[in-house]
């Protein structure tokens, strides 16, 4: 590491979604140079193996650090941190961070009955990362595969008629499940890059007394407890204009440019084209 220059934070998710991290992100550590990777073209992940999914982003990883000098990397994508953290991990010298551990730890903080429903895409329900992590901190999670509300995401349907009502159908089988299996939930983790953005939608479609959380808040807040110490980064008393944001996509770069600014609440700027090989 080297003091005299800005540290490089890499943000990688499958797509665009994992754009609402690195809004949190920016927030909390404004004079960071950001490098953001979107792996479009092999998204989705959320319906590939373990092993197809570890091989993508342990090659995205590899891009941000050795590309790009990242650091440091947050994996904004769930069903990444779900399946491949450990292969991320061993693909690359630098800290690593998920979304997963985070998640749970706002579960925590937003659970009075200990009871918490999650919804994610169909491999991170299968890898049970979400349980587990709510597990070890007191919760009993239960989890439901959302697989239609990425590609609604990505059309755009983000306040949309059907879109509206798949979420009611996903979420009326979820609570029917959660009274079949004799849990009070009072909490909803929106475990997917893309589901933030649904957000009225799905807090409009909660039983009341539910509260909606996300990990991207959860992210930045651990990613400057654990990074922003050991490179000196502080959003304190800083008045920070524009953020140094590098974004980076290996397909459909124009949309990404057209649709990323909702996710980052901000023009993305020009987005870089990437080959990340097979
Ligand atoms: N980024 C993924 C996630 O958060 C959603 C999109 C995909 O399936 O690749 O799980």
């Amino acid at each position: 590491m080297n003091s005299n220059r800005t540290p490089t934070i890499g943000v990688f998710d499958s797509g665009f979604g994992g754009l609402t991290v690195l809004r949190a992100l920016i927030q909390r550590l404004p004079q960071a140079r950001f490098a953001f990777l979107g792996d479009t073209a092999r998204l989705p992940y959320g319906s590939k193996s373990r092993r197809t999914i570890a091989r993508y982003a342990a090659q995205s990883a590899q891009f941000l650090v050795q590309e790009q000098g990242a650091e440091f990397l947050i994996i904004a994508c769930n069903t990444a941190s779900a399946l491949a953290l450990d292969a991320i991990q061993d693909a690359v010298p630098v800290p690593v961070l998920g979304v997963i551990e985070p998640g749970a730890t706002a579960a925590r903080a937003a659970s009075r009955t200990g009871d918490v429903l999650v919804i994610a895409t169909d491999a991170t329900v299968q890898s049970h990362a979400y349980a587990a992590a709510c597990r070890a901190h007191g919760l009993r999670a239960l989890e439901k595969a959302c697989p239609l509300l990425v590609p609604l995401v990505e059309e755009g349907w983000t306040d949309h008629p059907v879109t509206e009502q798949v979420i009611r159908i996903y979420l009326d089988e979820l609570n029917a499940e959660a009274a079949a299996a004799g849990l009070n939930p009072d909490t909803l983790v929106l475990g997917c890059t893309h589901y933030p953005l649904l957000r009225p939608l799905i807090e409009a479609a909660v039983p009341s007394g539910i509260r909606v959380i996300d990990s991207a808040e959860s992210t930045a807040e651990t990613a400057q407890r654990q990074f922003g110490e050991s490179f000196a980064l502080s959003a304190a008393g800083l008045d920070i204009v524009e953020p140094e944001i590098h974004c980076f996509a290996s397909d459909s770069v124009e949309k990404f440019e057209r649709l990323g600014s909702r996710f980052l609440d901000r023009a993305v700027g020009k987005v870089k084209l990437v080959d990340l090989g097979g």
